[in-house]
């Protein structure tokens, strides 16, 4: 495979500078606009034949927009002769209807695969899936990097004690399982039931926070409702603190309301979707996903193993 390429879409072009900052090299320029009607123009300034092309484009709002400009980028470096098309999408929008929960529905987890593949890319890379079966979806090979361990690793920093680690919902226990076990904490378990879209009701806890600093660790933020309830019966039964962990932060309507007043004590986020100024609020620390996407986008483009990546160094105390 001849030279990498990095080529940025205009969804998060922040995360797009540092990544490129990591791997000391620069975005190939394009040209990206929007016709009178609203279609979107996407032209690659610069050859890309047989080059192995990183195409960054996270799914972050306005999401609808940012899919088509994504499989337009895709059809325009198919069509320019790429070698390798790697689709680096921190944040992979309409993961959570991955099945039929109800009569008729879509399973846009399903159609954004299709959609993604069928335009030519080859493969990708994505950070914290909101399940791991949803690599299942691709007939291309997918990278899944995982947020978990940076943030275990800024609580150990930090040296915070007694931790207990804390599931928001069932669905989230295998996963949470892992940080548990990395930071050698228990875990506790929230039965959620919601009871409309957007809408969370925490129900019970399954274990034990008091006299411990509860950390309450989920794929994402969106409304808040999820992690700000959680946050409610964590204190209510005892925990000594509340630590918020979620890898993608939409914060979508009024979540940093419900973030600021509930009583979490911190909230830790990564960066795969844009914090514009008037969502930074003094609880949010955001943990850059940044080193490990440009560490993975190496790795894949000299043939390397990316599992690598997670193992734990245990005399260095981190990854
Ligand atoms: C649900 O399965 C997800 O993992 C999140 O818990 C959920 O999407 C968060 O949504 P919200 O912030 O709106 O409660």
């Amino acid at each position: 495979m001849e030279k990498m390429l990095l080529v940025s879409g205009r969804s998060h072009q922040t995360l797009a500078q540092d990544i490129c900052q990591h791997l000391k090299t620069k975005l190939a320029p394009v040209e990206i606009k929007n016709f009178a009607d609203g279609e979107t123009y996407f032209r690659i300034l610069r050859n890309v034949r047989n080059k192995d092309v990183f195409l960054i484009q996270s799914l972050v709002p306005p999401i609808n927009e940012n899919l088509v400009e994504l499989l337009i980028a895709i059809d325009a470096l198919k069509r320019a002769s790429a070698g390798r098309i790697n689709l680096v999408c921190p944040y992979l929008a309409y993961s959570r209807q991955d099945r039929k929960a109800s009569s008729r529905e879509p399973i846009t987890a399903k159609l954004v695969a299709n959609l993604i593949t069928k335009a030519g890319a080859d493969r990708m890379l994505t950070v914290d899936l909101h399940t791991d079966q949803i690599q299942g979806f691709y007939d291309i090979p997918v990278d899944h990097l995982l947020a978990y361990p940076y943030f275990a690793d800024y609580l150990l920093r930090k040296e915070y004690s007694p931790l207990v680690i804390v599931c928001p919902d069932i669905g989230s226990v295998k996963r949470n399982r892992k940080m548990a076990e990395l930071i050698n904490a228990p875990l506790a378990v929230i039965d959620k039931r919601r009871e409309a879209h957007n809408r969370s009701e925490v129900m019970n806890l399954i274990g034990e926070v008091k006299g411990k600093i509860a950390v309450v660790v989920d794929d994402l933020i969106d409304t808040g409702g999820t992690m700000a309830n959680a946050a409610f019966l964590l204190k209510e039964k005892g925990a000594k603190k509340v630590i918020i962990c979620g890898t993608h932060a939409l914060l979508s309507g009024e979540a940093c309301r419900k973030l600021v007043e509930c009583p979490a004590f911190s909230v830790l986020i990564s960066d795969t979707i844009p914090l514009p100024e008037e969502k930074k609020i003094k609880k949010i620390k955001v943990i850059s996903m940044a080193p490990i996407l440009g560490r993975a986008i190496t790795r894949i483009h000299e043939g390397k193993s990316i599992g690598a990546l997670f193992i734990w160094r245990k005399e260095k105390r981190r990854f």
